[in-house]
């Protein structure tokens, strides 16, 4: 079955879609017979972006699967080699408000995800969910079908109380609404060598030793390749040419995801 993961942040812009792109490119290129799932959540569909394909190139989406128009079936596109896409459409935008109205309706709010996916959890050995920068209820929905959560970690200022609230949310999430959600690890992401990146890396370290987190060894570094390979080849960087000899910086991904394996967090 299937193991389900959320990356979530509720910070704009810390390059949450960036690392659930690049890391399932990591683990398809490392192993090609790795089935995976992406679940895109954020009206943006900059998932689908990052592989050149615009919000509106998909007739079905996750909102069809919130508002029970399509079956999940219908909504999941193949993305390249074993790699699916359950993508959003340009009305994922209004979800929210549509939901409102329809929420009256719904006796399960937190289980729709949950409930359509048991449907195809087997077909897939990996299901990696990109949310919005909110933690809003639909991320709620992706908290309650997963096994565990990465949460990505820019070590900017207000970065270290930004990681801090995300953990008490999702103890709220456990604590008050029976979501037993696993904090899978920390990953830094955008890092430089810099003084003040190496200061809240530490100070991130320390609140996950204290909270009794873990944060992942390898951090991804600060670079252009990430964007100039969306911009100019339509793909995240993990996918592309990779100059081993003159080290990469794509390579923090393959080395992340060593270690995750070696963690047993994949
Ligand atoms: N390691 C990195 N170094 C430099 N830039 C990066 C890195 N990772 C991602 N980026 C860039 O940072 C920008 C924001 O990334 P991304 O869209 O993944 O963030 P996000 O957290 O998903 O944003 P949102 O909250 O809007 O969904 C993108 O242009 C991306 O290419
Ligand atoms: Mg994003």
């Amino acid at each position: 079955m299937g193991k389900v993961i959320t990356v979530a942040m509720h910070k704009g812009g810390v390059g949450k879609t960036s690392f659930v792109t690049n890391l399932v490119g990591a683990i398809a290129r490392k192993d090609k017979n790795k089935r995976i799932l992406v679940i895109d959540m954020d009206a943006q569909g900059n998932v689908g972006r990052s592989f050149g394909k615009p919000v509106g190139k998909y007739e079905n989406g996750l909102d069809d699967l919130f508002l029970g128009t399509k079956n999940i079936s219908e909504c999941i596109y193949k993305l390249f080699g074993n790699v699916d896409i359950l993508p959003v459409t340009p009305e994922m935008a209004f979800l929210e408000l549509k939901l409102f109205v329809e929420m009256q309706k719904t006796k399960r709010p937190l289980s729709i995800l949950d409930d359509e996916l048991g449907y195809i959890k087997d077909d897939y050995d990996y299901i990696f969910i990109d949310t919005p920068p909110t933690l809003n209820f639909i991320v709620g929905n992706a908290l309650k079908v997963s096994d565990g959560v990465l949460i990505p970690f820019e070590p900017e200022p207000f970065g270290v109380d930004g990681l801090v609230r995300i953990i008490k949310v999702l103890d709220y999430y456990r604590k008050e609404l029976s979501i037993d959600v696993e904090v899978l690890g920390v990953v830094g992401l955008r890092v430089t060598p810099y003084k003040t990146h190496s200061k809240n890396m530490s100070l991130a370290r320390k609140a996950c030793e204290k909270a009794k987190i873990k944060m992942f060894d390898s951090a991804i570094s600060r670079t252009v390749r990430y964007s100039d390979a969306v911009d100019k080849q339509n793909l995240p960087a993990t996918l592309t040419k990779i100059n081993q000899k003159q080290k990469d910086p794509v390579i923090d991904y393959f080395v992340l995801l060593d270690e995750m394996i070696k963690e047993g967090v994949l």
